[in-house]
């Protein structure tokens, strides 16, 4: 098994796009890192350099120590997984798995062993003889997997393997990477612009914009403790609520409403007494009685809980209530606040005291 290293990698494209900045991150040994951000962000490049398809501008990529910066990719032990499974439609799955073995000349046996336990694996063995265009969608996403799985390479790539298949696979397909991850206890990095997987999938996540990794943490730790508003708003669904408020005597205060803070909420905004900040409340942390009033718009039952949308004043708000409620456009809801989130206007960080 192997750690992996990307000491401040760079990418400039020959069009002086720079796409990536400064990607700093120490993968250990069978973490399980995702890459999220919005298209464009930057997360293919850095995916395609630590495979080597594309140059690194600087920086330095490490495998188990072993500086591999300027390694062709062939040599790297790192096997990708597409978004886009290209099998041989001609051959068999059992061809397509031992393909990349017949290539290197490896011992027959040794292939038929390594592709009959990568096939149990992924629950494939009944279908070895069977050719692509017999397999369902998600069937042949395995296959993919299956010929990096047989070539038990030191790091797993995958960029966007789920956005070919459809919502219900995609969840199913999901927790197959979970499981496989969990077999393989593999190091992998894996690309997403679907914060819903990143939550779901990661031991890590690496969240980026515009080229710039912007928090690295535990999916708790982006979800509770975002870094800053971009993180906030990328990460969780529907997105934070965002108000501007001023911190005034002991109070969060705007044209439509004031809320108390805390003790600690007046300690971590001690320095911003008589300033404005943005105030950041998740929907599930909007709670069903208060002093503030929501005018509600639309109500949508998701069985567990209930989608609440409407507005405070002018400003608009999300609320994500326990249970199903019947509210009406037009009816009047109180509500109050409970976990609060704040972020200084000018850095877009956290406030954290
Ligand atoms: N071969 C290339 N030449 C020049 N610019 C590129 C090339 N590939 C990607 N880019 C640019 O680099 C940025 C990051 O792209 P990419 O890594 O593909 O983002 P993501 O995978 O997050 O959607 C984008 O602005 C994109 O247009
Ligand atoms: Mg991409």
């Amino acid at each position: 098994m192997s750690d992996l290293k990307l000491q401040h990698l760079e990418k400039i494209y020959d069009n002086k796009v720079q796409a990536v900045y400064d990607f700093d991150l120490d993968v250990r040994d069978g973490e399980l890192i995702v890459l999220v951000g919005p298209s464009g962000c930057g997360k293919s490049t850095t995916l395609r350099m630590v495979a080597g398809l594309e140059d690194i501008s600087k920086g330095k990529l490490l495998i188990d120590g072993k500086d591999v910066t300027q390694m062709p990719p062939k040599d790297r032990d790192i096997a990708m997984v597409f978004q886009n499974y290209a099998l041989y439609s001609h051959m068999t799955i059992y061809e397509n798995m031992a393909f990349s073995l017949m290539l290197r000349k490896e011992n027959k046996n040794e292939i038929h062993q390594k592709v009959l336990a990568a096939a149990e694996i992924l629950d494939l063995t009944a279908q070895l003889n069977k050719k692509p265009a017999q397999l369902s969608g998600g069937q042949r996403q395995r296959v993919a997997m299956g010929r990096a799985i047989v070539r038990k390479p030191k790091v797993f790539l995958f960029d966007e393997p789920l956005s070919n298949l459809d919502a219900k696979l995609r969840s199913a397909t999901r927790r197959e990477i979970l499981l496989l991850h969990k077999k393989l206890n593999a190091t992998m990095l894996y690309v997403t612009h679907d914060q819903t997987e990143a939550l779901t999938l990661a031991d890590r996540i690496v969240c980026m914009s515009m080229g710039h990794v912007q928090q690295i943490g535990t999916p708790l730790e982006l979800y509770d403790d975002p870094a800053n508003l971009f993180v906030a708003g990328f990460i969780g669904l529907p997105p934070m609520n965002l108000f501007d408020v001023e911190i005034r005597d002991g109070q969060a205060v705007c044209d439509d409403f004031a809320v108390d803070l805390s003790d600690e909420e007046r300690n971590r905004l001690a320095a911003y007494e008589g300033k404005t900040v943005t105030m950041g409340v998740r929907p599930e942390n909007v709670e069903e009685r208060g002093r503030i009033t929501v005018d509600v718009s639309t109500n949508e039952n998701l069985g567990l809980n209930t989608l609440v949308s409407g507005r405070i004043g002018s400003h608009k708000v999300t609320c994500k209530f326990r249970g199903w409620c019947n509210y009406k456009a037009g009816d009047a809801i109180s509500v109050s606040f409970g976990r609060k989130h704040f972020f200084d206007k000018e850095t877009t960080n956290a406030i954290r005291g």
